[in-house]
């Protein structure tokens, strides 16, 4: 029996899994990690911290499951998107990462979107608007605020190809993470020597560019000591994590979709051929497999909606969770399947980290509209529920006005564990939800990749039939989607009427 591991560093820690060659989960491991919020509205992490927990996870799956290093053919590394690590010409990390929910450069996307003499000349290479989130507006940003850090910056990672580097000593990345850069002509999925240019940013900090299977560099004697890996173990390019969790999911053809709800939301859509919406509000990537793409619709607060009200109402769910020695996500589900349809006419807008899609407003916040003496926590944690599933529906929407139609929705992330959630989506949305066997997600979709480019299968989509199951689906119930309808059509008409009153307040 061979052996693959796939590492994917999140945003609250990295998951390590050491997975056999027929998917199989041999051992897993989490460490987290903190979130550094210096300012209102900014994000970042240390990069070391994500070393660390990489190479003491994999050290501790290789332990824990007895296999010999000789036995794991490969590694795949996934990891939250767009996050900037700067390092110095000895591999000295120079500041903390700027990481995706960073929401401080609004100005540097307008600079950028001057310099590339408009909006659509950028979305016609990046495929993309600029985009607060993306990693060329951090770039930017640094060179403006912190020129004596970007004057001694000779080398500019992603998260996950950080790790690459202190696994392999390669300064390279792959597609799918590259095209969050802002960076890549992602039709033609190399660097784009026009964006460089214009935004006066050197080709040669960045890395070699590979399709995701492809083999990348190999574990050095320094990283084999510190993980237990072999030393010369393959290391495959990977994937950004939405792209990772596709593969492991198994939506790598065309008509294939699904949703993750982790601390984002993201409806993801596979495409063989390039598919841009002219107005940005979904973002186009390259996707995992080589020489096709991907179209996905991101909510930025949707997993970190229910954490907040969890953290700031849910006192006695979490207590009452501590007492049955349960999930206290398990006990809010059970209250809100007790209110009804609408959380007896309760609206929530999910907009606490600012909007992507569909608004493209890093200035809007949430809100509750309708709030009456009579609701209970229950009806606002099923508002809240609904107000994310709304807003993931918009998402859909954007894509299925591009023509991209998908008839099933696999479903992943920690939100597709609630089956209240799971039924809510496949009502909402219309079509049917399915969970997947495996709960592995992006760390299960590198793992693939690292069978693919360690020659054990000849091509993602094989190596996808062979190991990705389905567990369960839900059917939506028309009645309950029409009734959902009902409700979704005031929710879709809030943001155009509060949209000035959320400029007035960021004003003040
Ligand atoms: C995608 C995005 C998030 C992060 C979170 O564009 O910003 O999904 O990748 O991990």
């Amino acid at each position: 029996m061979k052996y693959v591991i796939g590492i994917d560093v999140g945003t609250s820690g990295t998951k390590t899994v050491l997975f056999d060659e027929k998917g199989g989960v041999i051992a897993s491991a989490t460490i987290e990690y903190p979130l550094y919020q210096p300012q209102n509205g900014w994000a970042e992490q240390d990069p070391l911290d994500w070393w660390n927990a990489s190479a003491k996870t994999t050290k501790t799956v290789i332990e824990k499951s007895g296999v010999a290093p000789e036995a794991i053919v490969g590694v795949g590394i996934s990891g939250q998107m767009h996050g900037l690590v700067m390092l110095d010409g000895k591999n000295n990390v120079l500041r903390p990462s700027i990481i995706w929910c960073d929401q401080r450069t609004a100005e540097e996307c307008e600079d950028i979107e001057r310099l590339m003499g408009g909006r659509d000349r950028l979305i016609a290479i990046t495929a993309n608007p600029a985009l607060t989130g993306f990693t060329a507006s951090k770039i930017m940003w640094v060179k403006k605020h912190e020129p004596e850090i970007y004057a001694k910056c000779a080398h500019i990672l992603l998260p996950k190809d950080y790790i690459r580097l202190m696994l392999t000593g390669e300064y390279a990345t792959e597609v799918s993470d590259a095209s969050g850069m802002q960076l890549l002509d992602v039709p033609r999925r190399d660097w784009s020597d026009e964006v460089l240019e214009k935004l006066g940013i050197d080709r040669s900090l960045l890395g070699k560019v590979y399709e995701s299977p492809e083999i990348t560099g190999t574990v050095t004697p320094e990283a084999s000591a510190l993980t237990g890996l072999a030393p010369g173990t393959p290391v495959v390019g990977g994937a950004g994590d939405n792209a990772a969790a596709a593969v492991g999911v198994g939506v790598v053809s065309d008509g294939r979709a699904f949703t993750t709800i982790g601390t984002s939301g993201v409806v993801f859509a596979h495409t063989d051929s390039i598919t841009i919406d002219p107005k940005g509000r979904v973002h186009t990537f390259c996707c995992a497999v080589p020489g096709a793409w991907h179209v996905m619709g991101v909510t930025q607060a949707a997993g970190l909606s229910l954490r907040w009200i969890r953290d700031t109402v849910c006192a006695p769910e979490v207590a009452e969770a501590e007492r049955q020695g349960v999930d206290p996500y398990r006990i809010m589900d059970a209250e809100a399947a007790e209110s009804p349809i609408g959380a007896n006419r309760l609206l929530y807008m999910p907009y606490l980290m600012g909007e992507r899609t569909p608004h493209l407003d890093p200035k809007v916040r949430g809100g509750f509209i309708g709030l009456s003496g009579m609701h209970t926590r229950g009806d606002m944690i099923r508002a809240v529920l609904e107000g994310v599933s709304y807003s993931l529906k918009d998402c859909l929407g954007v894509l299925d006005g591009m023509g991209v139609k998908p008839d099933d929705m696999k479903i992943c992330g920690g939100g597709g564990k609630s089956p209240l959630w799971r039924q809510m989506l496949a009502d909402v949305y219309g079509i049917p939800v399915t969970r997947i066997a495996s709960d592995e997600g992006p760390a299960l979709g590198v793992a693939i990749l690292a069978m693919v480019g360690a020659g054990l299968y000849p091509s993602v989509k094989d190596a996808c039939d062979a190991i990705v199951k389905t567990k369960d689906s839900v059917e939506p119930d028309p009645a309950r989607t029409a009734a959902y309808a009902k409700f979704y059509a005031v929710y879709d008409a809030l943001y155009p009427h509060l949209k000035a009153d959320f400029d007035a307040l960021a004003a003040l």
